[in-house]
């Protein structure tokens, strides 16, 4: 019995999904307190903050040793002034803090993993203030996925500090079945690439584009929602793709429904990757209270188009242009149906109609008669529908 006592998550974090930063896409290991004290400052004087940003999440390689009683400690050079000096910075800031470790003895970078010591890492994390845990999967052989991230979810559970518990397996073990319990989010594909459509071949395992994680994500919008989301990775946003092509990224993981964690240096980000990071009708759609993730409604090939039920009626709909040059696109709305028996909403538009505004250029119509639009190669329009 003693264990089903815990056997809970804390169930009000991440009613919509979380949005911060994570230090992994352009940092790797290279970690330090100065650096995370310096993304938090960004975070506010960037605006993001304002937008509804909220975790500066430490990724891999802030570890050190653990000590002869087994609890772990900062690495003492990178973080000379330890975690929970650091938290009561990033919480000075109103942000908040999170932290990452493995199921397994080690994690992909080589530092001590919380197999074994869970409990202990949790207590640790709660006494610095901790506000996030992201757990990955590396080093695990033959454990049992579903045991070992209920046990991390039992020990924070158990630690007392609300902890949004970020599940990484990768999706290598159907997490969408079993994790909505145990975790907030869970990933649902191996790493993220900055590149549109492109497959990195590691040697033993392979990032991915933009295009490949969304195409992964069939099948996976019914296990989402409030407190339990599909994770397609820290954003690559300002990373090194074009302006499209990041637009695109954003407004796709937005309309998803995946946790909006961005993966770029905020000190330094151009104006243009501000304006996106915090784009507020984009943000909207991801943190629609509803939380349900969009579903492909219409599906031309290179052009695909995706919608969103929102609060009150609204619908956001992503016209996505896969190809390598820029599509014209009409939509007569008149001979179009969208039923979608997941969220159970249905439109008939020839009997109801809507206002659309272009969330990006302001242009407004309504669907009594036929949208036509330029969709730029790699590039995305999106609308949002308000009920007539
Ligand atoms: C991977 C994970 C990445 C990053 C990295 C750190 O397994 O998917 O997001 O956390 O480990 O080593």
């Amino acid at each position: 019995m003693g264990a089903q006592v815990y056997a809970q998550k804390f169930e009000q974090i991440a009613r919509t999904p979380q949005l911060g930063w994570n230090s992994w896409n352009t940092f790797g290991c290279n970690v330090n307190e100065k650096m995370i004290r310096e993304m938090a400052d960004a975070m506010v004087s960037s605006g993001m903050k304002d937008a509804g940003y909220e975790y500066i999440n430490i990724d891999d390689c802030w570890h050190g040793e653990r000590d002869k009683n087994g609890f772990i400690q900062a690495d003492k050079k990178h973080f000379p002034s330890g975690m929970k000096a650091l938290a009561d910075y990033v919480h000075a800031k109103g942000l908040k803090l999170g932290i990452y470790s493995d199921a397994g003895n080690t994690t992909c970078a080589g530092r001590p993993g919380s197999r074994g010591h869970e409990y202990q890492d949790a207590l640790t994390y709660a006494s610095w203030g901790i506000d996030y845990v992201k757990y990955d999967w590396c080093d695990t052989k033959d454990i049992n996925p579903v045991s070992a991230y209920s046990t991390m979810r039992d020990a924070i559970y158990k630690a007392g500090r609300p902890m949004l518990f970020s599940i990484c397996e990768w999706g290598d073990n159907k997490p969408w079945d079993w994790a909505k319990d145990v975790g907030h989010s869970w990933r649902t594909t191996g790493d993220i690439y900055p590149c549109w459509n492109c497959e990195h071949n590691h040697g033993s395992w392979s990032s991915w584009g933009v295009l490949p994680i969304l195409d992964k994500q069939t099948g996976l919008r019914k296990f989402a929602g409030p407190g339990h989301w599909n994770d397609m990775d820290m954003m690559e946003v300002g990373n090194g793709m074009t302006a499209d092509e990041d637009r695109a990224h954003f407004s796709l993981w937005a309309m998803m429904a995946s946790p909006l964690i961005a993966g770029n240096d905020l000190r330094n980000m151009s104006d243009a990757t501000k304006q996106l990071l915090t784009h507020k009708d984009t943000l909207a759609i991801n943190q629609d209270k509803l939380g349900i993730q969009a579903m492909k409604w219409i599906d031309e090939g290179a052009i695909e188009i995706f919608i969103k039920p929102l609060e009150k009626g609204d619908y956001a709909v992503l016209f996505l242009n896969r190809d390598d040059v820029a599509r014209d696109y009409s939509l007569d709305w008149n001979f179009h149906y969208m039923k979608d028996d997941i969220s159970k909403h249905e439109i008939f538009f020839d009997k109801k109609r809507f206002n659309w505004r272009d969330i990006w250029t302001g242009e407004k119509g309504t669907t009594g008669s036929q949208y036509t639009t330029r969709i730029p190669a790699h590039g995305v329009v999106v609308l949002r529908l308000s009920p007539q």
